[in-house]
């Protein structure tokens, strides 16, 4: 039995000061609910100050982003090791990282590799643009995503990652995928991916999210798909309400 993993990507949005407000006004909503596993991913600037704040709490925190290096000259970039220790996951080839900053499934797999040799774990987005999807292309979009990301990691190591199927068309439009197609991708192709590379037994491991336009009001029949194991939720991540009404739902799903 998988663990639902539902993620706040805050994307570039909360001050520190607003961080804290927004994460203050979540902590009793998202502590009360045990069976799900919460974490919010706010901008680099703000992860001390959100650190402090979830401390002694069971609520787990990501970063959006991650160079490869270790260390040295990359101005502007943002290290593995200097995630190690603060934070516990990090988005990787996020679709917006993927259009407006270049990043191809080369540098999420050499990314999701630095990720996991220091302990962290990666949420790692695939998904396909609209254009594909209406070429039909969405299967053979998606199965290559998932095989380039994954390129040289071991069965042990693709047992811990998390995936997020976000179809592009659905990110921030409020026009969701269906429950139907989010399972159809993320069971038919997703797992099924990974189930042929890495075995079945490994395939069943694997926590594989939805993301793209979910709220309180949709949550509860994409959660409700055998194959779907949380959410990568932007916007509704922003709503201390929403977002913990999110965690609620699917807590009780799974209760
Ligand atoms: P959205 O974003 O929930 O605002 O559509 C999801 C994401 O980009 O992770």
């Amino acid at each position: 039995m998988r663990t639902p993993i539902i993620a706040g990507n805050w994307k570039m949005n909360m001050t520190i000061a607003e961080a804290e407000e927004l994460v203050k006004a979540m902590l009793d909503g998202l502590t009360a609910v045990k069976n799900v596993e919460k974490v919010l991913c706010p901008p680099f600037v703000d992860l001390d100050r959100v650190a402090s704040l979830i401390q002694g709490t069971d609520i787990k925190l990501g970063a959006q982003n991650m160079y490869w290096e270790e260390k040295g000259a990359f101005t502007g970039e943002i290290s593995p090791l200097m995630l190690k220790g603060l934070c516990q996951y990090v988005i990787l080839g996020h679709s917006e990282r993927r259009s407006y900053f270049g990043e191809t499934d080369e540098w999420v797999n050499r990314k999701v590799k630095a990720a996991l040799a220091h302990g962290l774990t990666p949420i790692i987005c695939v998904g396909e643009t609209e254009a594909q999807y209406d070429a039909g292309e969405t299967e053979s979009v998606v199965r290559g995503q998932v095989e380039g990301v994954l390129r040289g990691l071991t069965a042990e190591q693709v047992a811990r990652v998390v995936i997020a199927y976000e179809p592009v068309w659905a990110i921030g439009t409020g026009k969701a995928a269906t429950a139907e197609q989010a399972q159809q991708v993320i069971g038919g192709v997703v797992r099924a991916t990974i189930g042929r590379l890495y075995g079945q037994d490994v395939a069943e491991q694997v926590r594989i999210q939805y993301g793209g336009s979910t709220n309180s009001k949709n949550i509860r029949e994409i959660m409700s798909q055998p194959d779907v194991d949380g959410a990568l939720v932007g916007g509704a991540s922003l709503k201390a309400d929403e977002f913990t009404a999110m965690v609620r739902i699917t807590s009780e799903i799974y209760s």
